[in-house]
């Protein structure tokens, strides 16, 4: 998936500039330059330019020192591309509200909303971290239209408040982007639901149904929820399961079963908005670099974290999904990495289940279903 992305976006830029950029960051390109460089180019057959490309590329996917320091140059060259065309776009006088947005993919999603001049509401359970990354984020960007919102997703009284304030202000939200989520913890939230599904989906969900009013007042709008592909690992949803502890030794059974509840979300979410205006996403970031894995015990997550991609990158389907011009047509599908559509898992496309999971989640949140 890595390597996928990586060279997604490669073969996007010039060689020249992409193996330039690697040689600087390898301080002299000494171990990827040098057969090349020593030779006149007149004879450098096309089979070793693609090797020492290859060379190159393998640096950039390998070395997160490299993969850091230029994936905000890659971004910002990917700007520029046809296929990022809506990253470029002038989002002025929009407003984006992006959960999770003080750290990984998500404070890369809310950097590059408000470096397009959108409004960018930073929902956060921590103050302290939100208020640290939205300083970044200004003297990056520049923007002066970010601002933070307490909310902790694994409290429905803390969501329903957020929600309550932000729809009181009746100023209407044209993306709500559901970045949150939690891996490996275990427990119950503080309604009594499994502390990973309760977070990961059922928090959104009472704070999706909350903003409904102001995102259809925007008259075009999105919903994206940021699943993963975890997804195509559950099998079904245990109902009863979802009211006791986390079970499973590691708390990935449980990630993947609201993983799929994000899916389904947006699915039936895009079903019940269909003609309004409001298009609903539902994507896999990539495997990325980024804090998820926090409960991985330390020298496995640092040999890990190794090979996975940047959040630059693995916030690309967010971004797209949130502002691509070309996805405006499209409500309730799935997008892989990069932001390219992919099929979900069967069980994922369960009307079925996507209603019973919306009368379930409206029942324990006390909303109509
Ligand atoms: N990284 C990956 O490889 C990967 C792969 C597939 C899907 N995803 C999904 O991508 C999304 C973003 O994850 P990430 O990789 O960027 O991870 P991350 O760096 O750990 O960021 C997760 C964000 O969610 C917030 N969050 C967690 N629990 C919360 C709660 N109860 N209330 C409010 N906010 C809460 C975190 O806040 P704190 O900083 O306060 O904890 C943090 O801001 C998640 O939905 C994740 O499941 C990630």
């Amino acid at each position: 998936m890595k390597s996928s992305t990586t060279s997604a976006i490669a073969s996007r830029l010039p060689s020249r500039s992409y193996s330039e950029a690697a040689g600087a960051a390898c301080g002299s390109g000494a171990r990827a330059a040098p057969p090349h460089a020593a030779r006149p180019a007149a004879t450098t057959t096309a089979a070793e330019s693609v090797r020492v490309v290859m060379v190159i590329h393998a640096y950039i996917a390998h070395s997160p020192r490299i993969r850091h320091a230029f994936a905000p140059a890659l971004l910002t060259r990917a700007a520029t591309d046809p296929m990022f065309a809506a990253m470029a776009q002038d989002l002025a006088n929009k407003t984006f509200i992006v959960t999770g947005a003080n750290t990984g993919i998500g404070k890369v999603t809310a950097t590059e909303l408000a470096r397009r001049g959108a409004r960018v509401i930073v929902a956060c359970r921590s103050k302290g971290k939100a208020a640290a990354v939205i300083e970044e984020i200004q003297r990056d960007t520049g923007s002066a239209s970010l601002e933070y919102v307490h909310l902790d997703l694994g409290d429905l009284g803390s969501v329903r408040a957020c929600a309550e304030a932000i729809a009181a202000r009746g100023t209407p939200i044209h993306g709500l982007i559901n970045n949150a989520g939690m891996a490996g913890a275990k427990g119950l939230t503080r309604d009594g639901f499994e502390l990973t599904w309760g977070t990961n989906h059922l928090g959104p969900y009472l704070f999706t149904r909350l903003l409904l009013d102001r995102i259809q007042q925007a008259g075009q709008a999105r919903i994206v929820n940021v699943a993963s592909a975890s997804h195509y690992n559950a099998t079904g949803i245990d109902w009863d399961a979802l009211k006791q502890p986390t079970r499973s030794a590691t708390g990935m059974r449980e990630y993947a079963v609201s993983k799929l509840s994000n899916v389904l979300f947006a699915k039936e979410l895009a079903r019940r908005l269909d003609g309004t205006g409001v298009t609903t996403y539902a994507l896999h970031p990539g495997v990325v670099a980024t804090d998820v894995w926090r409960r991985v015990p330390g020298p496995l997550r640092w040999l890990i974290k190794r090979f996975m991609i940047t959040p630059e990158q693995g916030a690309v389907a967010s971004l797209r999904c949130a502002t691509d011009p070309a996805l405006a047509g499209q409500t309730g599908r799935y997008y892989d990495v990069g932001g390219k559509e992919k099929e979900p898992s069967p069980i994922a496309g369960d009307a079925e289940l996507a209603r019973a999971l919306w009368t379930r989640s409206a029942e324990w949140t006390n909303l109509p279903a």
